[in-house]
This record gives structure tokens, C-alpha cells and sequence, in this order.
């Protein structure tokens, strides 16, 4: 493990890192050694998530993000570079949650949902992949989800098939970026114990009979497995 406040540290930037699990995510890239962006669209949220880390900032930042904008992923990553040379992995995990059944989504709601998980996956890959391919290494992890294989239990099928489009774009930018010692993948977790799990499940369960046997799903707790780190882990 490297200490983060030393010249070695790698960096990485985590998207929609101000909450739940992509706070979880920083927390342990952090404890591991890396130092860390925190980028959401949540200004107050990603500053008060990265001081929490370091608050001297020198080895954990805040970036305001909002990731369906190609503008503001160049932004970030010339922030993180500035300040600290190089990024080495990205984690592609903001996303909006909704649950609705899936006669009732509405186009607009459709596109909004895609807009910020799929678009905004593919546009951090399509960036952060170009640095790290210029580089010749970098790490990017996909957030999926079991919804997306499943077409989701708790969720919209908006939401479950942003999800299912994140692997098959993981599966495109790791065959591209491989040749280029860029690894791309991701993981697809089951239900965890988030602020967004207890908000979907309450507002979803006041509205009809569809959502109130979600209530009952067993979840783990926020934080990141052993396997989850490998995926970024770089022995080089
Ligand atoms: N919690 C679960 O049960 C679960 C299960 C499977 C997958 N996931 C995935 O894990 C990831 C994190 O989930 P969570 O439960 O922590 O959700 P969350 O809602 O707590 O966190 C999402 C974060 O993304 C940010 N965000 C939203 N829109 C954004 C945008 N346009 N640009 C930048 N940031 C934006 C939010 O501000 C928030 O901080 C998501 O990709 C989610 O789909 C979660």
C-alpha cells in the first residue's frame, strides 16, 4: 500500500463519489493508497465527501461534475493532472436511480435516465480512455448492476437498461483500450444498503402494489470488496 501524501500515490477520480457507494469507493481507493477526485454533480455533496478524506485537499479533491457533459469530463481531468500529474484509474459510478413500472415510463423520463448512466459511462471512458491510452495504462470501472441482467426487481427498466448498456460499452472499450495496457471493467452488484436504495424503495412503495414486495430485499452494506479492488489493483 502507498501512502497517498507521497510522490508515488496514483490517483483516481470517482463520479457521483459525494454519496453512497461512490463515497464507499473513495473512502477505500483512499485507505489504499490513492489519491482520490471526488466528482459529482453535488458541489457541497463531493466537498464535504473528499474533506472527509483530507482536509487539507492535498490528497483528496472535490470536482463538480456533471458527467452528461463531455466539457466538464475534460475539465476534470485536466484539474486532476494539474494538480497531480497523471490520473491512473477512473470509476464510472454516478447514475439516477428511478423506479417506476415500466408502462408508466414516460420518453422524457427515459432519456433523462439513459443521459446521465449510459451517456455519461460512455463519455468518461471515451476521455479518461484517451489519457490513459496515451499513457499506455489506466484503469476504468463500470458501475452496472444486477438490473441489468435481470431487467431489475426494484427498479425502472430505463434504469436496468442503462445498466445492461453499461456492460456491453465496458465489453467495447476494453477490447479498444486493451491493446493499450487499458484495462475497462465492471461490476454489477445486487442490492446495497444506500441512501438511494431507502429513497427508491419508499417513494416506489407509497405509489402501488408492484414495489411492496421490494421491501423485503436483502442488502449488504455499503463498502468495497476484496475482488472489487482488484479490478483497479496495478502490480506494475
Ligand atoms: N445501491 C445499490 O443497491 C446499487 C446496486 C447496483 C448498482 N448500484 C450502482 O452503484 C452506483 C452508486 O449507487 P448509490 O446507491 O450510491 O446511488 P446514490 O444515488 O447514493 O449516488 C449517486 C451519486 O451520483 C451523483 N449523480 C447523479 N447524477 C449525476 C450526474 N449527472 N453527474 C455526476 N454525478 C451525478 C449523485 O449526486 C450521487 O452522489 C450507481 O451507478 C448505481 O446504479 C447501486
Amino acid at each position: 500500500m502507498t501512502d497517498p501524501g507521497t510522490e508515488r500515490a496514483r490517483s483516481a477520480v470517482v463520479t457521483g463519489g459525494g454519496s453512497g457507494l461512490g463515497e464507499a469507493i473513495a473512502q477505500a481507493l483512499h485507505g489504499g493508497g490513492y489519491r482520490v477526485m471526488v466528482a459529482d454533480i453535488d458541489a457541497a455533496a463531493a466537498r464535504r465527501a473528499a474533506e472527509t478524506l483530507d482536509p487539507s485537499g492535498t490528497t483528496a479533491v472535490a470536482q463538480q461534475l456533471d458527467v452528461r457533459e463531455k466539457p466538464q469530463f475534460e475539465a476534470a481531468l485536466e484539474a486532476a493532472t494539474a494538480r497531480w500529474g497523471s490520473v491512473h484509474a477512473l470509476i464510472n459510478n454516478a447514475a439516477v436511480t428511478v423506479a417506476r413500472p415500466v408502462m408508466e415510463i414516460s420518453p422524457e423520463e427515459f432519456d433523462a435516465v439513459i443521459a446521465v448512466n449510459l451517456r455519461g459511462t460512455f463519455l468518461g471512458c471515451q476521455v479518461f480512455g484517451a489519457h490513459f491510452r496515451d499513457r499506455g495504462h489506466g484503469r476504468i470501472i463500470n458501475m452496472a448492476s444486477l438490473a441489468g441482467q435481470n431487467g431489475g426487481t426494484a427498479t425502472g427498466a430505463h434504469y436496468a437498461a442503462s445498466k445492461g448498456g453499461i456492460v456491453t460499452l465496458t465489453k467495447a472499450f476494453a477490447r479498444d483500450l486493451g491493446p493499450a495496457g487499458v484495462t475497462v471493467n465492471a461490476i454489477a452488484p445486487g442490492p446495497i444498503d444506500t441512501p438511494m436504495v431507502h429513497r427508491t424503495l419508499l417513494s416506489a412503495s407509497l405509489c402501488c402494489s408492484w414495489h411492496r414486495r421490494q421491501r423485503a430485499l436483502p442488502m449488504a452494506p455499503p463498502g468495497m470488496s476484496t475482488a472489487d479492488c482488484t479490478c483497479v489493483r496495478d502490480e506494475r
